[in-house]
């Protein structure tokens, strides 16, 4: 199996082998600098002056992100196909973004970043296996949130997905992978499609929870990108949730992550 880079174990599992991932703790300032600049990150200028939150957030994201394209590059090294992926220059780990914020990552490399919940989140794969991956990390909302927020969301097909073959999640928990599925499956498709959609254009269809837990498993969803022109997509993906040690399953403790594929699942490992 793949390292698992500080991807919970539970989605690391269920990663295609072709994506690779990483995650990277949001944590001081001073130690994130340390590491961005072993890795040759730096903050862009518009972000200098940007609140401390943000510019840690966005070097935990960078790092989650060098990381994850380090081991893709590494895999193709071994496979020996690195000139097809990457110029394996170390100044192409740097990911810079373009005018809408979409990172713009080496020729040949599809992917996505997330910050939230304490965690930079980031995932790569090879362009000719994807044509575009999203990932997503958040808290899991409270019982409140849920209720309140649950009908800009979710429609009623997606509450049901609550039950799934083996497990029942919360409703927190369902607004919560349903929220954070929509946002990475947005992810996924505005680099290639450049449309902004809303909550109600993404469907999340399925969710197969792994065999005796709720805490991992997979997703389908469906997109509709531009009503009038019929265009569509499915996606498929997978989420975990995990805890803080010492926490309960209480909404303010745990977190859920989702990484969602456009095109081809590039098989399984
Ligand atoms: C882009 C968006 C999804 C980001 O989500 P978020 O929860 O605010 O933030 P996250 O921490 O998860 O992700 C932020 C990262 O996403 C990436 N990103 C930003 N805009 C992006 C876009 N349009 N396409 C792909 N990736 C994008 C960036 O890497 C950003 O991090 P950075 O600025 O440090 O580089 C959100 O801000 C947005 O624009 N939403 C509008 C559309 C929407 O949410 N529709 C409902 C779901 S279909």
């Amino acid at each position: 199996m793949k390292a698992a880079n500080g991807v919970p174990p539970g989605l690391a599992r269920r990663l295609p082998r072709h994506i690779c991932a990483a995650a990277h703790r949001i944590g001081r300032i001073e130690d994130l600098r340390d590491e961005a600049e072993r890795l040759k990150i730096t903050l862009p200028a518009s972000l200098e002056r940007a609140i401390d939150k943000r510019r840690r957030e966005y070097l935990a994201g960078r790092i989650s992100a060098a990381r994850a394209l380090s081991d893709l590059l590494g895999t193709a090294v071994a496979e020996g196909d690195a000139e097809r992926l990457l110029t394996g220059r170390p100044e192409a780990i740097a990911v810079a973004a373009d005018g809408d914020d979409v990172p713009l990552w080496p020729d040949g490399v599809v992917g996505s970043i997330s910050h939230g919940a304490g965690f930079g989140f980031a995932a790569v794969a090879a362009a000719d296996c994807y044509r575009g991956l999203g990932v997503d990390v958040e808290r899991v909302v409270s019982a409140d949130q849920a209720l309140r927020l649950g009908p800009r969301v979710l429609t009623d097909r997606e509450l049901d997905l609550r039950r799934g073959e083996h497990c029942c999640l919360t409703r927190e928990e369902m607004f919560t992978l349903a929220f954070s599925a929509k946002e990475s499956a947005y992810k996924a498709l505005f680099p290639v499609h450049r449309r902004v959609l809303g909550f109600s254009d993404v469907e999340l269809e399925r969710r197969d929870g792994a065999k005796g837990t709720k805490r991992s498993g997979d997703l389908r969803l469906r997109a509709t990108i531009d009503r009038d022109a019929g265009v569509a997509a499915t996606l498929v993906g997978c989420y975990a949730i995990t805890c803080d040690a010492g926490g309960t399953n209480g909404a303010a403790a745990c977190r859920l992550w989702t990484l969602v594929m456009d095109g081809s699942d590039g098989g399984r490992p």
